[in-house]
């Protein structure tokens, strides 16, 4: 069943870019336009939608705050991400207006359901992205929008975390149709550059070999960070939680903007950090100001590990090693980046003798709250 692979979560990570193709097949017509056959919820409800929110645990959490900022930059909504179990218990502000999107890989987490009957409780409409079909999250909500990234084995998810971001990311562009936000040739445009992304993704998983080589380097490192911003930002705790998860590592994501507000006090001599590089060409110089950190960082003795977009000279000189990945729009960048964290981590994992696909105390599912 691994195919060959060394374990369940190696075979799942060279399984992303089908995850990422067929998670977008079958959502447009012959006219280029998103049709969502299995979304359930009445197209004006979805045109009067004032705000959303994200509600999932782990992984998909974070897919969620990737999300944030595509849907907010494509549809003008605002956008809110929370933690299940906090969303639960804290007396959030919904209506008939809210639109509480739950992220599930497994479908059953009792966290995320529990959150799932509050919101509906309180009169929202609850659409369910949701990898395992016929599980209870899409049993209990309004609608649901499946990611096709077929079973996932491998306690840590991998390949549900790229197939979330882009059946969110899916929703967005539909709701931006719906509701006029965008020109049909420009969601037509996107919609390519997401569909490219499965072969650029295939090529980062290829050049897993110079990671896994860097990570066997590294068994011995008893604390590791991880710098990010924007879309980068969610990554990076993407990163750290695989970290954390299959290496019993201690690790850390941050907001690499908040780096001078706390955490460069942990930088010391030889401390481990990974920079997700925003691209060069993007827009608001947040690529310079995140090659600023790097050299802030290395500057106290950081050892630097970044991740950067081909052809990005500007990391070069504050880089103790490189990960590339291929060019890719802004907001696209994360399906990408993350696969060397995950690469990373999982390498690590093996070299310290664990078992990368059932790691200590965690399980695939946790259907208690
Ligand atoms: C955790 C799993 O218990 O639940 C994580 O170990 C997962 O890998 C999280 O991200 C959420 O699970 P699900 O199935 O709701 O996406």
């Amino acid at each position: 069943e691994k195919g060959g692979f060394e374990s369940f979560m190696d075979k799942e990570i060279h399984d992303q870019p089908q995850a990422v193709a067929d998670t977008l097949r079958g959502r447009t017509d012959a006219d280029g336009r998103i049709v969502l056959d299995d979304l359930r919820i009445d197209e004006a409800v979805l045109r009067s939608v004032d705000k959303i929110i994200v509600i999932a645990c782990g992984t998909a959490a974070y897919a969620g705050h990737v999300a944030k900022y595509a849907i907010e930059h494509w549809c003008r909504i605002p956008v809110e991400v929370e933690l299940a179990h906090e969303f639960r218990y804290r007396d959030p502000i919904v209506d008939a207006q809210t639109l509480v999107v739950a992220i599930s890989q497994s479908g059953e987490t009792m966290d995320t359901l529990m959150a799932v009957r509050h919101a509906r409780e309180q009169g929202a409409k609850v659409l369910a992205v949701v990898n395992t079909n016929g599980s209870t999250i899409p049993r209990e909500s309004d609608a649901v929008l499946y990611t096709h990234a077929g079973p996932e084995i491998a306690v840590a998810s991998t390949k549900a975390f790229l197939a979330q971001i882009t059946a969110a990311y899916v929703l967005g562009l539909y709701l931006a149709q719906l509701r006029g936000n965008k020109f049909p040739d420009e969601i037509a445009t996107t919609l390519d550059e997401l569909r490219d992304m499965a072969r650029k993704v295939q090529t980062v998983i290829e050049r897993g070999e110079y990671v896994r080589a860097t990570a066997r380097s590294m068994k011995d490192a008893d604390k590791v960070l991880f710098l990010g911003r924007h879309v980068g930002y969610p990554v990076a705790m993407e990163g750290a939680l695989k970290l954390k998860e299959l290496a019993y590592i201690h690790a850390e994501g941050f907001a690499a903007g908040e780096l001078k507000h706390g955490p460069i006090a942990l930088i010391d001599d030889g401390q481990p950090v990974f920079v997700v590089v925003p691209s060069p060409r993007g827009r608001d110089q947040l690529h310079s100001k995140v090659v600023s950190n790097i050299q802030e960082i290395r500057a106290r003795g950081a050892r630097t590990l970044v991740i950067a977009e081909d052809g990005d000279d500007d990391v070069r000189p504050y880089a103790d090693e490189i990960f590339w990945i291929p060019k890719a729009p802004t907001l696209l960048q994360p399906l990408l980046a993350v696969v060397p964290l995950q690469i990373f981590a999982m390498a690590l994992a093996t070299a310290k003798g664990l078992d990368v696909d059932q790691p200590r105390n965690l399980a695939k599912s946790v259907t208690v709250e």
